[in-house]
């Protein structure tokens, strides 16, 4: 099993200010670590920023406009400020400057920036950067604490050689320093820093140009893990048949339709993952061949002739370099004893077990489930499948500390 220690930010959504200062040309280099660690990154800056560094070079290395008008009819009617204000998961204002501070202490609105700081309900943190004596006027002292008290973030300053020349406290922490905080925000939860790849959904098998071979799966049972996941900080991607349910907010989905393109995709994403449960219900079999038009029905009968389906659980449990595999059994009967023969012959970590039928399993709202692995077994009983993947996943990162800590000793 892989084992990661960084923090992913895939599509964490961070709004990144930045005010007046000379630290203000380091921040094109934090803007560019963010977004290659998968961070969307959304720039506003106070409008002597700009003096600073070019909103050109930051748009370049976001792909978003930088932002900083307070009143600007173009963006008001895309991203209107409070959108922006709930869109942003971290507020980050580096530098932050003397000026900004203490306008952000006394509540005041009157650059963009401040109205967000003032509107979010996002954690907001702060970089300062100022002169050592700034830093240490009582003023600034003062502004600091009441910051501190009202659960602002306060990321350095660095001591130091400044621009003026003097030494002291008052350098705006380094770009590579202030990533880390941005990943220790965002390190919370028991998947913090693991990546997880989750398959759901149906697949479906076209027989011809209007027709297919598809199953009951809703995506319910997946999304609901996709969701608990995220909930506690997994990198989610989520591999998906078609299905009718919003995207799970913070996960990455890969749309697919068929069980080969599930299995291509799957195969794709996996290999650096830390976990991959398969909860979608794949075809088995597919047509050997699909009409590309829609298919007369002058015949009496019709005969498919189907073909055998790669099995994507079995080939990423058959990895060298394996994610801790989890794995579902849609049994109709014999429960234990199916799912425990599944759980040998795909040489799975643990398998989830359960009873399917017309109003069981698929489709519903809620399931049960029979969890079992090597020398263990549970049952989570019949309840939302919301709460049921809350169970789950925590016996998961049980498991999983499990194997950890039996591999270290
Ligand atoms: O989507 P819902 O409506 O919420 O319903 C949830 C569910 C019933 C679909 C879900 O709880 C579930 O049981 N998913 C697995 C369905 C299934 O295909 O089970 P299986 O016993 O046929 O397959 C065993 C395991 O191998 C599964 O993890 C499956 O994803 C995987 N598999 C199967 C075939 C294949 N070609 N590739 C696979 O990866």
């Amino acid at each position: 099993m892989t084992s990661r220690v960084s923090v992913h930010l895939r599509s964490r959504r961070i709004l990144l200010g930045i005010t007046a200062g000379i630290a203000a040309y380091k921040v094109a280099g934090l803007a560019r670590l963010l977004v290659s660690a998968g961070a969307e990154v959304q720039v506003v800056m106070t409008p002597s920023a700009g003096e600073f560094i070019g909103a050109m070079t930051l748009q370049a290395i976001t792909g978003r406009p930088v932002r900083e008008a307070i009143f600007d009819a173009q963006h008001e009617a895309a991203m209107g400020h409070i959108e922006l204000a709930r869109w942003a998961e971290l507020v980050l204002v580096a530098p932050a400057s003397a000026d900004f501070l203490a306008r952000l202490c006394a509540g005041m609105a009157d650059t963009l920036l401040h109205t967000l700081c003032l509107a979010t309900d996002a954690p907001i943190a702060v970089a300062p950067a100022m002169n050592v004596r700034m830093w240490a006027n009582p003023a600034s002292r003062a502004n600091m604490k009441v910051l501190g008290e009202r659960g602002v973030m306060i990321w350095g300053p660095a001591s130091g050689e400044q621009a003026c020349g003097e030494q002291g406290p008052g350098r705006m922490l380094e770009p590579e320093a202030l990533l880390e905080k941005v990943r220790q925000v965002f390190a919370s939860g028991r998947f913090a820093g693991r990546r997880v790849v989750l398959t759901a959904g149906p697949t479906r098998e076209p027989v011809d140009a209007v027709r297919f071979v598809g199953n009951r799966s809703s995506g319910k049972m997946g999304y609901a893990i996709g969701e608990a996941l995220l909930r506690e900080g997994a990198d989610v991607t989520l591999v998906s048949g078609p299905v009718a349910l919003p995207v799970p907010a913070g996960a990455r989905v890969v749309s697919v339709e068929t069980a080969l393109e599930m299995h291509r995709a799957t195969l794709a994403e996996v290999a650096d993952a830390d976990l991959f449960v398969a909860c979608a219900a794949v075809a088995d079999y597919r047509p050997v061949s699909t009409a590309s038009q829609k298919i007369k029905k002058d015949a009496d009968t019709l005969t498919l002739e189907l073909v055998r389906n790669p099995d994507i659980l079995r080939d990423v449990a058959a990895m060298p370099e394996r994610p801790f595999c989890v794995g579902f059994a849609a049994e109709t009967e014999r429960l234990e004893a199916y799912a425990e023969a599944k759980r040998r012959a795909k040489g799975v970590d643990m398998i989830a077990a359960n009873q399917v039928g017309r109003q069981q399993g698929f489709e519903a709202d809620e399931n049960a489930l029979l969890v079992l692995w090597e020398g263990g077994r549970t049952r989570l009983p019949q309840q939302a499948k919301t709460r049921l993947a809350e169970q789950l996943i925590s016996l998961i990162a049980e498991r999983m500390d499990a194997q950890t800590t039996t591999q270290d000793t």
